[in-house]
């Protein structure tokens, strides 16, 4: 029997490795992408919702709707990242931009109304910071009982990449992912500990460049932009955390209760993760406060999900 396609919804900052995620998303058989909502990040919001469109352009979905939402943290200065992204966060490539239009509502009314209004539960999946996502949760709690669980690229067991401690996405909104973590929605967290393990290498990317299909032909172009900036090889970075949805067991996931640290501070935006193999016995009057059960991806199939990407893109 062929399985339904599994509804979600993508929240992203585009950025070269959101592009990677929505190419995923868009063209892979089993999912049915509700949408995609739109938050500042890897570059200010103007910028990633006019990347976000003409990425699915490139993936021949002009029929998925796009909204801009937050355009600064919610309590925080924006920090962007177009060292990594190229000035336009995009890698620089002066692909063809899109002629659509975002949708006429603000990201946060409109990821509320793809959720309620769906007849099943949804899987969310924000590769991005947290901001919409916190303001969802808090403005709306009712969607919660229609979302099937978050798969959130962001956060580590140990690793940081923005600071010494803290990774991006929670170290751009700290107080937003504070929210969504304490939130009662089952959780896996897509973090460091993975996320540099996916790999594409050089003659991979030179094929996608050299291609006709428009989606495989853009991931070449961008990719090659990172690679020369991070060097040889690349990740499909937040394309993994939608590979977890398609295919979870390529993840190995461990439960821990994980908190958010938002103190000012050289721990602020870092993900602790208790991993104390008897937290639950003697040292429970230790325990991290505000914590919640996360499943933490320490492990990937990292061959399994470079084909999946791969293949899918390039069908
Ligand atoms: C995350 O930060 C951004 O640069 C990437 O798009 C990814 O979502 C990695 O820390
Ligand atoms: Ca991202």
């Amino acid at each position: 029997m062929q399985k339904r396609p599994i509804p979600i919804i993508l929240d992203v900052d585009t950025g070269i490795d959101d592009a990677f995620a929505l190419l995923l998303a868009a063209k892979h058989p089993d999912l049915n992408l509700l949408g995609v909502s739109c938050v500042d990040g890897n570059c200010p919001l103007d910028q990633v919702v006019a990347n976000t469109m003409l990425v699915l352009d490139a993936a021949g979905r002009a029929d998925v709707p796009v909204a801009a939402g937050a355009a600064r943290p919610l309590v925080a200065e924006p920090n962007y990242a177009l060292a990594v992204h190229g000035e336009d966060g995009l890698g620089n490539i002066n692909w063809p931009k899109s002629t659509r239009k975002p949708v006429d509502q603000f990201a946060v009314e409109f990821l509320r109304d793809l959720i309620l209004g769906h007849p099943e539960k949804v899987t969310l999946i924000p590769v991005a910071p947290l901001t919409n996502i916190a303001l969802l949760l808090t403005e709306y709690p009712e969607v919660i009982a229609n979302i099937e669980k978050l798969v959130i690229m962001g956060g580590s067991a140990g690793l940081g990449n923005a600071t010494a401690l803290a990774e991006f996405n929670i170290w751009h909104d700290p107080e937003a992912a504070q929210i969504v973590f304490s939130a009662d929605i089952p959780t896996v967290m897509y973090g460091l500990d993975v996320f540099y393990d996916v790999h594409i290498g050089e003659l991979q990317l030179t094929n996608l460049k050299n291609s006709e299909l428009p989606a495989a032909k853009l991931a070449g172009e961008i990719g090659e932009f990172i690679a020369g900036i991070l060097g040889y090889p690349i990740t499909i970075g937040d394309a993994g955390a939608v590979c977890a949805v398609i295919d979870p067991a390529g993840l190995e996931l461990e439960t821990y209760p994980t908190a958010v640290i938002t103190d000012k501070g050289p721990a602020r935006g870092m993900t602790v993760v208790d991993r104390r193999p008897y937290r639950d016995t003697v040292e429970n009057e230790r325990a991290l406060p505000d914590a919640r059960d996360v499943a933490v991806a320490l492990k990937v199939d990292s061959e399994r999900y470079a084909k999946l990407w791969l293949q899918t893109i390039t069908s």
